[in-house]
């Protein structure tokens, strides 16, 4: 069974085709962040404008190895949340004429959800449940159980910034540029300073609970900051990359292998942009190896950050096929307790 898949979240232009859930036909990204990047981050109208440049040769893209036609396709999935509103519209409303022409369902994914099957996508064998996911994006810090496909708890989260946005905050105050993960990751593999890596706070990590703090974070970042010139900033820039990296890939490891001791998942998956961090890969593999009767899965790097084949395979799995009269052109824009 094959599926398009649709994606326009954020700054993110895709789509894809998916075979069974698991098999990539195709999968092309359109991305605006170097046009973002100019501003420092991204601005929603200006994104959503790009949307709306490549969505038709995203699509085309897509579709060649099915030399464009669309008979083999059961459904298309595409994300309706959360996101940027006008964003995701392009992407709705695409997927809504496509199913209105070719009349094939829609299937509606959740972005977070969505993230998640990046697991499932060319392994060699599926995450077996029960799952536990830590989902680390721009915009969420989600732990979250699945006792099944379609079961789906939120267990723990951030009360305020997320990981991928403390990481694009930080850069910005180093400057260095955005996406502010890579940036920062890219910086802290030149760090050669014996320093120990604790310069900048862990908060909430003795907490009886699986919740995250991040604010505090680009504080203390900025007030470092401010006690160094302009030339020592530029000479400590590689050892700060490096502290604020630890200090964010510390807080996440640490709460996560604490609810993997006490919930006992047969599998945990890491998923989101910020599961491409090499060093966050790095201490979840040394922590968990240490662990019995778990298995750890992360997706490869370019299917962390967002794409539609993950949109796809989400879609296969919790098939929920509407009528394309019945998706709701307003998505909803956040979530709370359940995803
Ligand atoms: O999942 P994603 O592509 O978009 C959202 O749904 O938000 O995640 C983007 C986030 C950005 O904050 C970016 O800085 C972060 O993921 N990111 C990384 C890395 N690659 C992307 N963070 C740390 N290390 C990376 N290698
Ligand atoms: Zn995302």
């Amino acid at each position: 069974m094959k599926i398009l898949g649709i994606e326009t979240s954020c700054d993110e232009t895709a789509c894809a085709i998916i075979e069974d859930g698991t098999k990539i036909i195709s999968n092309v990204v359109a991305s605006s962040a170097l046009i973002q990047a100019k501003f420092g981050g991204v601005i929603p109208e200006r994104a959503a404008r790009e949307q709306i440049k490549s969505m038709i040769p995203v699509l085309e893209e897509a579709m060649t190895p099915l030399r464009q036609d669309h008979d083999e396709i059961e459904a298309i999935a595409v994300t309706i949340g959360p996101g940027l509103i006008g964003s995701l519209l392009v992407g709705i409303e695409t997927a809504r004429v496509l199913s209105y022409l070719w009349e094939k369902p829609v299937i509606p994914v959740n972005h977070l959800v969505g993230h998640i099957y990046a697991n499932f996508l060319e392994t060699y064998k599926n995450p077996e449940f029960p799952i536990l996911v830590l989902v680390v994006s721009g915009g969420h810090t989600d732990l979250v159980w699945m006792g099944n496909h379609g079961k789906i708890k939120w267990i723990g989260g951030t009360r305020d910034d997320a990981a991928g946005e403390a990481f694009d905050k930080c850069a910005r105050l180093l400057g260095l540029s955005y996406p502010g993960g890579p940036s920062i990751s890219k910086e802290a593999l030149k760090n050669k300073s014996k320093s120990k890596l604790d310069l900048f706070p862990r908060p909430m990590i003795n907490e009886q609970n699986y919740d995250w703090s991040f604010s505090g974070l680009k504080t203390a970042v900025a007030r470092e900051i401010q006690k160094c010139s302009p030339s020592e900033l530029k000479l400590r820039r590689v050892e700060f990359a490096a502290q604020i990296q630890e200090a964010i890939v510390d807080s996440l490891v640490i709460k996560t292998v604490r609810a993997i001791e006490d919930l006992k998942p047969k599998s945990f998956l890491l998923a989101g942009g910020v599961a491409a961090n090499q060093r966050l890969k790095e201490k979840f593999s040394e922590k968990i190896s240490k662990l019995e009767n778990v298995e750890f899965f992360v997706p490869e790097p370019s299917l962390c950050t967002d794409n539609a084949a993950y949109i796809a395979s989400a879609a296969y799995f919790n098939n929920k096929k509407v009528d394309w009269r019945k998706i709701n052109a307003i998505p909803e824009l956040t979530i709370t307790s359940e995803i």
